[in-house]
């Protein structure tokens, strides 16, 4: 953190420590602050994500099947990027769901070029609340022993990793209708 300060304005040094003081304490707070923070912290080139960083998916924005939101408070960019049938670069802090235990998050340019920034999770979810089983760039592995990376490189480049169903990658043995199901039973959502 301070190495990256040196050279940046100030105002980011500010929005860099309010991040600080305040990351990781209140689980639903992040999406509440003021915009002109928020585009302050879009250009911090660092995202702090824990366990309080992911909630109930019907709390977050629906784009056809799938869900999105920026951790970074620039929702209306990810849904942008989100809703263009011609893909498209998704801004930092994008998060984008399809199941509640799986979890795709953009980093700030520079955390991955293997993966384009994006981080994997591999989610446990209950009524409590949501654990991070496994998090990272090319290492994870869902449930059933695939790994992340492998099938969302095959997306077609303009697509930035986002499979659906025709962007490339190899299909998955869920239908459409049962991952409806899956994703009304998040526990999270049932309080
Ligand atoms: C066997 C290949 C495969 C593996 C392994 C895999 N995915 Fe996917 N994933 C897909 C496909 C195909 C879709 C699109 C399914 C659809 O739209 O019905 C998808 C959809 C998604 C979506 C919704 C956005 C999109 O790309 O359409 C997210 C988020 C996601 N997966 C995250 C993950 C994470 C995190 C992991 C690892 C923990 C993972 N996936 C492992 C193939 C895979």
């Amino acid at each position: 953190m301070t190495g990256m300060a040196a050279g940046r304005a100030g105002l980011l040094v500010l929005a860099l420590a309010f991040l600080q003081a305040c990351g990781g304490s209140e689980p639903a707070d992040e999406a509440g602050s003021a915009p002109a923070t928020e585009t302050l912290l879009a250009e911090a080139q660092e995202l702090t994500i824990d366990a309080s960083s992911f909630g109930c998916l019907a709390e977050m924005t629906q784009i056809r099947h799938f869900f999105v939101d920026n951790l970074l408070g620039d929702v209306a960019a990810t849904v942008a990027v989100a809703e263009s049938t011609e893909g498209g670069v998704y801004p930092p802090g994008s998060v984008v769901q399809l199941v509640p235990t799986e979890v795709m998050v953009k980093h700030p340019s520079g955390y991955s070029p293997a993966t384009r920034d994006w981080e994997f999770f591999e989610l446990g979810v209950t009524a409590e609340g949501t654990s991070i089983t496994m998090r990272g760039s090319v290492d994870v592995v869902n449930r059933f022993g695939g790994n992340c990376l492998d099938c969302h490189i095959k997306a077609e480049p303009q697509f930035d990793l986002i499979c659906e169903l025709d962007h490339g990658c190899d299909p998955i043995p869920v239908t459409r209708e049962q991952i409806a199901a899956v994703q009304a039973a998040d526990p999270r959502c049932m309080e």
